[in-house]
């Protein structure tokens, strides 16, 4: 039975993916930064999945907020080690939104926190699990990224940047690990539904999100569905992206719906 690693897993596109690979007959070990949610989350989904193991493990990418916790993620994987645990998918899914960040308010710190989490922690974690691969001669990495990449929204310089540097590691791992049978790819959500649609429905009934070919915003599901793509059925593809957001970026300009 193959172990999957899920970063950023209690809540919203996270939980998605946990279930995906637990339904599929993955065990599954995810990470969330409250320790007490952490919990919470892994007695639930082992009520609901309980023919697979799984573990909650509670990390934050940085230590106060500002170096990336490289200790905790040697500490993770030396604790996975011992259990006899092998990470055979690593799913990059945890991202600091970086959101309502303003080029002449915000300090430069916040910039640095967006970075040194989603591209230095993840570069880290990257690191770690590929050297197990090596050792067991496969592996796969699946970023969740961003079509953010390559094309900006308001307010989120620094989210952009790193999901544009996600990409060029993506490429550059899949460069380098290729010849140990790891693979590396990356899914780009357009925009997800997630409680924060629950939290602030004026702000998001206003966002242009529907104005895509197929007329509609992807779910958790369908962020987890082209992860898992990749990880158990994409034998021959690495370094290579799906994007999943609607047929929004192939646009020139945005189809507005009538009503
Ligand atoms: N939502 C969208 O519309 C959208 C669109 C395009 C791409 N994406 C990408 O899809 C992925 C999932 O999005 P989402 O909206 O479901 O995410 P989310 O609701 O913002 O959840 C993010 C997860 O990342 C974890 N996290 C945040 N900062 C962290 C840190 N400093 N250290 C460790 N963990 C940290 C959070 O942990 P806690 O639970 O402990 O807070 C949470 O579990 C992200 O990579 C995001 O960039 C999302």
């Amino acid at each position: 039975m193959k172990t999957a690693l899920v970063t950023g897993a209690c809540i919203n596109t996270g939980v998605a993916i946990v279930e995906k690979f637990a339904a599929e007959g993955y065990n599954v070990v995810f990470t969330g930064r409250n320790m007490e949610k952490v919990h919470g989350k892994e007695k639930e989904y082992r009520e609901k999945y309980p023919n697979v193991g799984i573990i909650g493990y509670h990390i934050d990418s940085l230590v106060n907020d500002t170096t990336v916790n490289e200790k905790a993620v040697k500490e993770l994987f030396d604790d996975l080690d011992k259990k006899g645990i092998f990470i055979e998918t690593l799913v990059l899914n945890a991202a600091d939104q970086g959101l309502g960040q303003k080029i002449f308010e915000n300090p430069l710190t916040d910039f640095m926190k967006v970075i040194n989490t989603n591209v230095v922690w993840n570069f880290c974690l990257c690191e770690h699990a590929a050297r197990r691969m090596k050792e067991q001669g496969e592996g796969n990495i699946v970023f969740v990224n961003s079509n953010t990449a390559y094309r900006a929204i308001p307010d989120r310089i620094a989210y952009e940047t790193s999901k544009g540097g996600q990409l060029g590691m993506m490429r550059g791992l899949a460069l380098d690990l290729g010849k140990y049978n790891i693979r590396v790819n990356a899914v780009l959500p357009g925009m997800i539904r997630t409680d924060r649609w629950d939290k602030n429905p004026e702000f998001y009934a206003k966002v242009p999100s529907r104005y895509t070919p197929l007329g509609d915003v992807a779910n958790g599901e369908d962020i987890a569905d082209a992860v898992f793509y990749f990880a158990a059925h994409a034998r021959n593809t690495t370094g290579a992206e799906l994007v999943v957001d609607g047929g929004n970026t192939i646009q020139l300009y945005p189809i507005v719906p009538e009503k």
